[in-house]
């Protein structure tokens, strides 16, 4: 099942939403999944819905509003319990996934579910059939959209995780999600792990290579990116990097990645670029998770130029010093900012942009006034420039 095409499964209202002070009620999610439908992405996870009735209510009125429009998904653990609730949140939505996982590592077996392999490999290989049954249950569903997860994928013996992967296809699941839950995995290593599933399960083109990645070691993005180089075709992520701990791969990085290095990788996504800066700033005034400024893609200081030769460069030819367009992500803000080390040139451009025409000893006198100043203040506003000019110009 290889194609130039990624599906980007989008977890903000799900794992995003597990992070820590990052809570949402019904009617902020409503407003954040709206926004993903507007971007563009081709699965959304809308929450758990055993977790809480409030998950419950969240998934379902989604799965209502938007099932027309993008695949709404509801996580479950493999229990029955689990599984009919979901289905009872999702079965309205035109299209529908079930996401059902099971730890498969060492660690987690002895410690967390204290299960043998075989248990394991039985109870996933039953909970996939039955959340495929629930979902063929109704008259124009012929293959049921189920994913299953072996939840701490990175860390779990590749023979016993191809077994399970292998078993779980077999059961029916179309989209097979390999997590890197606690982020431990570098680019090298996932992609190992994606290439040893391609080359060793049999039955591994009937479904779906996904990656989920967590940042623990800050390299979430960059291991979902070796997945996609080694036949994944679906990205797990979350808008500003959202989720447990340091995050899972944030959608924005992971979907400019493949666009700006479209001739690297040869991939495409759905994703309306010029939404991923707003629908940043939608999340992070909902969640109150502020982006850090100098965040790639939707930092405001992503595009933002000081230094003089840099600001020169762009103003000649915008490719010298930025390899995406502001535009195509939806930035909105200064390009050049002004500050102690911007040159003339940028300056120049600014007076000139603020109506101002000035000779060029005048212009001189101001641009060094506005360095002494620059010196003291952190940022410069146009009003400090304005004031600077009318001072030397004599309009005040
Ligand atoms: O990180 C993880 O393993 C998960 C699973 C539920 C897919 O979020
Ligand atoms: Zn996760």
């Amino acid at each position: 099942m290889s194609s130039d095409v990624i599906t980007i499964f989008d977890t903000t209202l799900r794992d995003g939403e597990q992070s820590p002070g990052c809570s949402m009620d019904t009617e902020e999610k409503l407003e954040v999944a709206k926004s993903l439908v507007e971007l563009g992405v081709d699965v959304l996870e809308a929450g758990f819905p055993i977790a809480s009735p409030g998950d419950f209510d969240a998934v379902q009125k989604i799965a209502r509003r938007y099932g027309d429009r993008t695949t709404v998904c509801g996580l479950a653990r493999c229990r029955p319990e689990d599984i009919d609730r979901a289905w009872d949140a999702l079965h309205d939505a035109q299209n529908v996934r079930i996401h059902v996982f099971l730890a498969t590592s060492a660690i987690h077996r002895e410690f967390k579910l204290k299960m043998a392999k075989e248990e394991i490999v039985r109870r996933a290989v039953e909970m996939v059939r039955y959340a495929g049954d629930k979902m063929a249950s109704r008259s124009d569903i012929t293959t049921p959209n189920i994913e299953f997860s072996p939840e701490d994928a990175a860390r779990t013996e590749l023979d016993f995780l191809c077994e399970v992967v292998e078993k779980t296809i077999d059961a029916g699941a179309t989209t097979v999600n390999i997590p890197d839950t606690v982020g431990y995995a570098t680019p090298n290593h996932f992609r190992k792990v994606i290439s040893y599933l391609k080359d060793n399960v049999p039955n591994i083109d009937r479904a779906v290579i996904s990656t989920h990645c967590h940042n623990d070691l800050g390299l979430a993005v960059a291991n979902s990116l070796a997945g996609v180089e080694a036949g994944a075709r679906q990205i797990e992520c979350t808008i500003n990097g959202l989720g447990e701990r340091a995050g899972n791969a944030a959608l924005e990085e992971v979907v400019m990645a493949l666009r700006t290095r479209g001739d690297y990788y040869g991939v495409q996504t759905g994703i309306r670029t010029e939404r991923l800066f707003p629908t940043s700033r939608l999340v992070a005034g909902i969640t109150g998770m502020q982006v850090q400024r100098n965040k790639a893609i939707v930092g405001q200081n992503a595009f933002a130029h000081e230094a003089g030769i840099h600001q020169h460069g762009i103003l000649q030819e915008r490719s010298t010093y930025e390899i995406m367009r502001p535009e195509d992500v939806g930035y909105v803000g200064t390009n050049l900012v002004l500050g102690k080390h911007s040159g003339r040139h940028a300056f120049r451009d600014r007076v000139t942009s603020l109506g101002y025409e000035l000779e060029e000893d005048v212009l001189q006198t101001v641009f060094e006034d506005f360095i002494k100043l620059a010196d003291k203040k952190k940022e410069i506003y146009d009003s400090d420039i304005q004031a600077l000019v009318d001072q030397r110009t004599q309009r005040v």
